[in-house]
């Protein structure tokens, strides 16, 4: 005998077969370059610390920023900050220095992504001086506060995949510190 096929609300225009199963809805994927965040900012006096260099907290807001903005771009959901790790602060900046960021996923879980963040002093040259790196574990959430699962990333260069695997030993880390606490 053949399998049950029998369509419930096809009166209605509404087909279920039954003995089926549905589908499960294979998970999106997305380009790291689907979410990269560039950004420049100037210097006012009021970003200076008392040495005349940038305060360090006013970087880290602009850097908080970009790592939402990739998350967000990513999920396409709202993201927040779940850790801050590697923040390197490399050199200092300046007034005269304009300061260029560019941010992108490096590693996606679950519901957690990791995007690097370099930061340049930008010199009235036009040369460019590294002077951060930052990695920022970002968790997309519902509306409830809950975390939700982000679309996949699609790692496609030679760099991309040593990202990747740079990250996966940073959350590795990040794991074992959480659960054995130092
Ligand atoms: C981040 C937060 C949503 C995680 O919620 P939770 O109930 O702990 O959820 P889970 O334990 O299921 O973790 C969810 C994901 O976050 C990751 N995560 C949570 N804390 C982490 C940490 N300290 N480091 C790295 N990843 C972390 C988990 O590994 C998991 O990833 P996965 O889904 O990809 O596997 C929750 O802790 C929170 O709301 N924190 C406050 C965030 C905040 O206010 N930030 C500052 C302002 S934006």
């Amino acid at each position: 005998m053949g399998k049950e096929t029998a369509r419930v609300g096809a009166h209605r225009g509404i087909q279920h077969v039954f003995g089926e199963e549905e589908a499960p809805k294979p998970r999106k994927m997305k380009h790291v370059s689907d979410s990269i965040a560039e950004a420049s900012h100037l210097v006012f006096p009021g970003d200076l610390n008392a040495y005349g260099r940038l305060f360090g907290g006013r970087l880290l807001q602009w850097l908080d920023e970009m790592a939402g903005i990739v998350a967000k771009r990513h999920s396409e959901s709202t993201a927040v900050t779940a850790a801050i790790d590697n923040l390197e602060f490399k050199e200092g900046a300046t007034e005269t220095d304009t300061i260029y960021m560019k941010g992108y996923l490096t590693w996606v879980g679950n519901s957690s992504m990791e995007v690097r963040i370099d930061t340049y002093a930008e010199k009235l040259s036009g040369m460019r001086v590294l002077i951060n790196r930052a990695y920022f574990v970002m968790v997309a959430v519902d509306s409830g506060g809950l975390p939700q699962k982000v679309p996949g990333l699609i790692v496609e260069t030679l760099n991309e995949q040593l990202e990747w695997d740079s990250a996966v030993r940073r959350q590795k880390l990040r794991k074992e510190r959480a659960r054995e606490g130092y």
